[in-house]
């Protein structure tokens, strides 16, 4: 080997080890790793509030206030997703569910001719009638209400869509009459906001104070004073239905600014 060609070779290794030492050096300071201030996720309190807004929303509402104002053409086209299993005219034939006119007022399980469920059956020994807040519980998630239903809808996850079918399911030959408003059975009846605003928004608006409440408490907790919060809660008083995703996804979105 003569001494040029070992130049060479010491010369190329000598340059991929300076390569090789630059890069391990550019590479630490673009990788550089930073601990955070707070170790930890910031998500998982923030998951708490939604998650307790949300159940907190899902409270029956009054229905001596809702149900009069309810959309009822609004729950009869909801209607048409319990329609492949339901008739609800007057002496309909019975289908995978059973025929629903008058269903509301109506004992559980005791439509003639049709075979309920066991589970159905003894929800009626415990339950003489279906009144507004059972069907409201159980159409929100029928198999996780009533277990061992033959009833596999997937369920109504909004209130709304709820209060408007069950709107509508009364006015086809249900027997129970709509209560007196109950200011405390209002879902924001816990915070005292709700209480000094219903009676000033009248009857028309009276749904929309109640979900208004939420959204300021659902901010509450996140604790981040973003400007997501506040304009949720703007959202809310617009109405119930668009009210209520947005207060949910609220603290999501707040999510990411807090772990920065
Ligand atoms: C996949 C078919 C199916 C769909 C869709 C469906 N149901 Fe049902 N429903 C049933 C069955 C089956 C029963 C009987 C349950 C049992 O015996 O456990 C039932 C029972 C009921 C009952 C109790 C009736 C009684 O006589 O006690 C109500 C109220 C009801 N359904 C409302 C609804 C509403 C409202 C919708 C639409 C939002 C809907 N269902 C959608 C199949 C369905």
């Amino acid at each position: 080997m003569s001494d040029l060609t070992f130049n060479k070779f010491a010369g190329a290794g000598l340059a991929t080890a300076l390569a090789l030492a630059g890069l391990i050096q550019l590479s630490s300071g673009v990788f550089e790793p930073k601990a955070p201030k707070t170790p930890g996720y910031a998500v998982q309190a923030v998951l708490e509030g939604g998650g307790g807004a949300a159940e907190q929303a899902d409270n029956p509402p009054d229905w001596g206030t809702v149900l009069p104002t309810a959309d009822v053409a609004a729950g009869e086209a909801t209607f048409a997703k319990c329609k492949s299993c339901h008739t609800i005219d007057a002496g309909g034939p019975n289908g995978t569910g059973p025929n629903l006119n008058g269903v509301v007022g109506r004992k559980p399980g005791s439509h003639a001719g049709f075979a309920y469920s066991s589970g159905m059956t003894d929800f009626g020994a415990k339950q003489p009638v279906w009144d507004y807040d059972h069907i409201y519980e159980f159409i929100k998630g029928p198999q996780k209400y009533i277990n061992g239903t033959k009833m596999t809808f997937v369920g109504l996850k909004a209130p709304q869509d709820r209060i408007n079918v069950i709107a509508y399911l009364r006015s086809q030959g249900g027997t129970l009459p709509i209560p007196k408003p109950d200011p405390s059975r209002a879902p924001g009846a816990a915070a005292p906001a709700a209480g000094g605003a219903a009676p000033a928004a009248g009857a028309a608006a009276a749904g929309a104070p109640a979900a208004a409440p939420a959204p300021a408490k659902a901010g509450a907790p996140t604790a981040t004073g973003s400007t997501a919060t506040p304009a949720a809660g703007a959202g809310g008083p617009a109405g119930q239905g668009p009210g209520a995703p947005a207060q949910q996804n609220a603290p999501m979105g707040a999510a990411p600014p807090a772990k920065k």
